[in-house]
């Protein structure tokens, strides 16, 4: 693992510990463990209603069997999308957000939840989930090129047909994108600062946020093989955050006599 990924992972790990539900949704009058449980589950169910309507509008996926949850945190969309598919994967690359996820959602019998460390989906097959839907992940991942190797694994990762859904935003300005807390926390926690002192005492955290202008976007998943559907506006872009969300899908390869059928 390089040196960027595991200090991304140990952040991750940190926040899982301090407050695994403001690290999901970081809405300030939660932090502290100020977020009820049942109110957090229940925006969960809300967001994936809206992508249900979502995929019939659409028409993908052309099938529900296999839905994956990347970055999954405690599976708070995970468990809400297992009225919808057969099978569904959260996967996250902290295991105190995993072991959360795993005792919170234990009623839910379809849901698995893996930690991966790798900086790809390597432990799944091509062609292995109808719905891959990863909101509020690809923004905190250490660099561009981090973020390209995962949504080119999306595409691979993408059955025929499936939909892709993933939100990053396009613009942060300076004052975010400077995240002094941040850095402070990193160069703390390095002198061996304990984290509990440094987010209780202090009120540091070490969450990143990274932007891709639109344009970005639309290359990577091209270059992934991935037909882009189409590219919205998404709730962040209400706060100073501009965020867009990507829908896509990997068009179904069609066989000669299905493409030549008509002229033969
Ligand atoms: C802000 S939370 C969002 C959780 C979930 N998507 C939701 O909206 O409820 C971001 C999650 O992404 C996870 N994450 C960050 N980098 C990851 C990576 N490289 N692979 C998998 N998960 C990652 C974090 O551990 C964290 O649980």
């Amino acid at each position: 693992m390089s040196p960027s990924l595991r200090r991304h992972q140990r952040d991750w790990e940190d926040l899982g510990d301090l407050d695994p539900c403001w690290a999901i949704l970081a809405y300030p009058e939660r932090r502290y463990g100020r977020w009820n449980l049942d109110d957090f589950f229940r925006s969960g169910e809300q967001e994936i209603g809206r992508l249900v309507v979502d995929m019939e509008r659409l028409g993908y996926p052309a099938r529900r069997e296999r839905a994956l949850d990347f970055g999954c945190g405690v599976g708070r969309l995970t468990r809400a999308l297992a009225p919808h598919f057969r099978e569904c994967y959260g996967v996250d690359v902290s295991a105190p957000m995993i072991d959360a996820a795993r005792k919170l959602n234990s009623a839910f019998s379809s849901c698995q939840f893996v930690l991966n460390a790798n900086p790809d989906l390597r432990i799944f097959p091509n062609g292995h989930f109808d719905l891959i839907y990863s909101v509020l992940v690809l923004q905190h991942l250490p660099t561009r090129a981090a973020i390209a190797t995962y949504v080119g694994d999306f595409a691979r990762v993408l059955a025929p047909g499936g939909l892709l859904v993933c939100q990053i935003p396009s613009h942060i300005p300076l004052r975010r994108r400077l995240q002094l807390r941040r850095r402070l926390y990193g160069i703390l926690r390095g002198l061996g600062f304990a984290p509990d002192v440094l987010y209780h005492r202090l009120g540091l955290f070490p969450m990143r946020m990274t932007a891709l202008p639109e344009a970005n976007v639309r290359a990577m998943l091209s270059a992934a093989g991935v037909r882009i559907l189409e590219a919205r506006p998404d709730a962040m872009a209400s706060t100073a955050i501009e965020s867009r969300t990507y829908y896509a899908t990997r068009p179904v390869a069609r066989s000669l006599p299905e493409v030549f059928g008509k002229v033969l």
